[in-house]
Order: C-alpha cells, then structure tokens, then sequence
C-alpha cells in the first residue's frame, strides 16, 4: 500500500487535469451591468422559463425610477455546454416601455461567470409617424453581484 501511493498519486494528476468537469454559468442569482444596474433572477424551472426583477440605474424618461419585473427563458438542450443562451423582457413598471435582452452566460478565462447580453428597448410614440425613433439598441455585461458559492 505505502509502494502504491505515489503510483496514484501520479495517475490522479495525469487523469484529474482533463477529468475536472468544467464550471457551469447559472443566471440565478444577483447581477450588476456595466451602468450600474441590478437585476434578480430567482429562479429557472426544468424548462428554462425564469423570472426575477431589475432595478435600471438610467431611463430614457424623467419618470421616477422603479424596479420592474422580468420574464425570460434559458436554452436547455445538451448543446450548451454550461454556457447557455437565454432572453427576457423587462416590462418597466414607471414608463410605457418594453426591453428584450438576449445574451449568453459565459465562464470567462478567470472562471467568472458573467452574461453578454445585447438589448431592444421599444418606447411609446404618439402616433405611427414617430415609430422609426421609438427603438433603442445596446450591448449590457452583467457580473455577478453576490457569489453562489
Ligand atoms: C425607460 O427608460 O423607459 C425604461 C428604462 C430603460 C433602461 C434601459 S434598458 C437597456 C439599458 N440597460 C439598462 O440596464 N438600463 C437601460
């Protein structure tokens, strides 16, 4: 027995290095975008379908700024590999906007997890003449606010 342990010593470390599963980004939890803006996802069922709520740090109105909900969905086929593709609406309780994001949650080279999203956010005009300047398009990165580990 003492004779064997540097034997599997030495086979741990040649099979450990590639047998380690690969850390997995999850979108629940707390997350914090590049404008300073929160956002809660509670949870996401067997389906993928999730539901939280976001506190935006800017607005496009003058209207007092109220945390809002959302609604979205995450891919679950095998695909994903722990980095999965997902979008959600944040339908904003203070204006008549809408937003969609859609993003991918990706382990980074630091093994942080952190969601790349881009963003439609689609306000109320007056009348049908206005559409073309009712749509507003960018880029959020989101990291994790408070660490699941
Ligand atoms: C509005 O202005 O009518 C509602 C708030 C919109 C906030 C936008 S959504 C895209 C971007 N990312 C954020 O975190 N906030 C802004």
């Amino acid at each position: 027995m003492v004779q064997a342990t540097p034997l599997l010593l030495v086979l741990f470390l040649a099979l450990g290095a590639h047998g380690l599963p690969a850390k997995k980004c999850s979108l629940t939890g707390s997350w914090i975008n590049d404008l300073g803006s929160n956002m809660t996802i509670t949870s996401v069922n067997a389906n993928g379908v999730f539901a939280g709520s976001y506190h935006t740090a800017v607005s496009a109105t003058s209207n007092k700024i109220k945390v809002s909900p959302l609604q979205g969905s995450q891919q679950k086929s095998p695909n994903q590999k722990g980095q999965p593709t997902f979008g959600f609406t944040v339908n904003w309780s203070f204006s008549d906007s809408i937003t969609v994001f859609t993003g991918q949650c990706f382990v980074d080279d630091d093994g942080k997890e952190v969601l790349r999203t881009m963003w439609l956010l689609r306000s109320r005009v007056e009348n049908i003449n206005s559409d073309w300047k009712a749509t507003r398009v960018g880029t959020n990165v989101f990291t994790r606010l408070q660490s699941q580990e």
